[in-house]
């Protein structure tokens, strides 16, 4: 531990109900952007390089638990269980025991603001450790203060304490001064505070935000900053907060883009583009595309309109992506893929080469300058170089009996004509031919042509007889 009561810790509460989200998912849990609000917040405090991020969980604690065991921040963490919720304060109490022997600051955010920065939570640190405070808080004033907790300061404007929404007089209503629940607190200082609180308010809760006007009543030194955005400290409480938040972030994401990065963003009302997308230099995203996930595009792409990626996608340079599904799979540089491919689970296009309309590729690697081109489903194979798989072709990849699945591999060169079936596990050899309507059920050589179909009869005199048959009914 560093001298002084140096270190940083975090805590988030999640612990809430959510009530006004009207969900049987908790509400830290909804997304925003492909990320849940709690992953959006653990990241921006991922940023800090915190000793710890302690996690206050209630309300569903076991599907909060389940998800953070899933889905770890980056820094060392722990949940601390709230039940029942009896408010902020109570919530930030939860974590006492395991600050026994801390000794340093705790950054308390709250689990339902998306939209934070970690330079905003880096700001707050710095005016806290700067000015030796005990207590600190963010503070931003905003056009409309709903449900917030107001900031009552004094004649020389000195904060004197929160007063929440549901307990405020109507004078206090008009501030628009308003507590984004952003406070840095020296611990163990501010221990006797927490124990002292109570819950004599309209809601019967213990308030966290009663610690301020007790910090003044003790004479406590105190810091506080105005966050420039209040966008950014927002709090979801209500799905049409979530869905604010979603275009709010959604507006600085293709803003980045466009002014940083080179992107042209044809329409961006119908573009939905997460912070964790990389787009290269003169990539064109047109309309109707929603990119979600640890996704990288490179440079003079064009991607849309309406294409969906999502999880680890990677994209190289100069490739086409035109209204088609692409989910944790690797495309290469100089290709075109679509309209209406499918692309998912491990897949891999190498570079120059083209995936068409109808063609689904799952735990499939195509290799370089191949094509498959039209109404294909390609699953658990590897494709080579430079071959070619013709319109219709089908590797048959499931054993419904035995629920196995089994791979196809097609080498270098290699051609399926239209509509074949591969019944795998089956291997076409290098520059290997499989005929048209062909199925496979053994392996085909290199440089081998298969066909496997009923030889083709030609009846010369069959529509004739046909037609006098016909013609003795009337
Ligand atoms: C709180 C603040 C309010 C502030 C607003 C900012 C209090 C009393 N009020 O109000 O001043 O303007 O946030 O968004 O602190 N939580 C728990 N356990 C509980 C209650 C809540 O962990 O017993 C968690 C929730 O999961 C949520 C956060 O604390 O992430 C805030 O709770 P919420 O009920 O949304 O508080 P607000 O009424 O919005
Ligand atoms: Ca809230």
């Amino acid at each position: 531990m560093t001298k002084g009561g140096q270190s940083t810790r975090a805590v988030v509460l999640a612990a809430g109900l959510g009530k006004r989200m009207k969900s049987e998912l908790p509400k830290v849990l909804h997304p925003v952007l492909g990320k849940t609000i709690l992953a959006r917040v653990l990241s921006a405090l991922d940023g800090l390089n915190l000793e710890h991020i302690h996690i206050v969980v209630g309300h569903k604690a076991d599907d909060v638990q389940a998800y953070l065991e899933s889905n770890p921040p980056k820094t060392p963490w722990s949940t601390h269980l709230q039940k029942p919720q009896l408010g902020t304060g109570h919530a930030l109490s939860m974590v006492a025991p395991a600050l026994a022997t801390f000794n340093g600051t705790v950054l308390v955010a709250c689990g339902d603001t998306p939209l934070l920065t970690s330079k905003t939570l880096g700001d707050l640190l710095t005016a806290h450790k700067d000015e030796k405070a005990i207590v600190s808080l963010l503070t931003t004033v905003v056009p409309d203060a709903k449900s917030y907790g107001r900031i009552v300061r004094d004649g020389q404007g000195r904060i004197q304490k929160i007063v929440e929404d549901k307990d405020a007089s109507d004078e206090q209503r008009q501030i628009k001064e308003i507590n984004p629940a952003i406070y840095c607190f020296q611990w163990p200082e501010i221990k006797p505070g927490l124990t002292g609180l109570k819950n004599d308010n309209k809601q019967g809760e213990y308030y966290l935000t009663d610690l301020i006007g007790w910090a003044v009543s003790e004479k406590l030194k105190m810091a506080s900053a105005i966050a420039s955005d209040w966008k950014e400290v927002g709090g979801i409480n209500s799905r049409i907060e979530l869905q604010e938040a979603g275009s709010l972030l959604r507006d600085r994401v293709l803003n980045e883009l466009s002014l940083e990065h080179g992107v042209t963003i044809v329409d961006p009302d119908s573009t939905w583009i997460a912070p964790e997308v990389k787009i290269g230099t003169d990539t064109t995203i047109l309309p109707g595309c929603f990119l979600e996930g640890d996704i990288s595009i490179g440079r003079n792409c064009s991607v849309g309109p309406h294409t969906t990626m999502n999880g680890v996608v990677k994209v190289g340079d100069n490739t086409a992506v035109i209204q088609s599904l692409i989910t944790d799979s690797e495309i290469g540089s100089d290709c075109r893929v679509g309209p209406f491919a499918h692309i998912r689970l491990n897949s891999s296009v190498g570079d120059m080469s083209r995936i068409g309309n109808f063609v689904e590729l799952k735990k499939t690697n195509v290799g370089k300058k191949t094509n498959v081109s039209h109404l294909s489903y390609v699953g658990d194979a590897e494709i080579g170089h430079n071959a070619n798989i013709g319109a219709g072709t089908i590797t048959a990849n499931y054993d419904h009996i035995s629920k196995t699945k089994s791979r196809t591999v097609i080498k270098d060169g290699a051609s399926t004509g239209s509509n074949s079936v591969i019944v795998a596990p089956a291997t076409i050899g290098k520059d290997a031919v499989v005929a048209a309507g062909t199925v496979v059920t053994k392996d085909v050589p290199d440089e081998c042509l298969a066909v496997g179909r009923a030889r083709q009869e030609n009846r010369a005199d069959w529509v004739a007889f046909k037609k006098r048959k016909a013609a003795q009914k009337v």
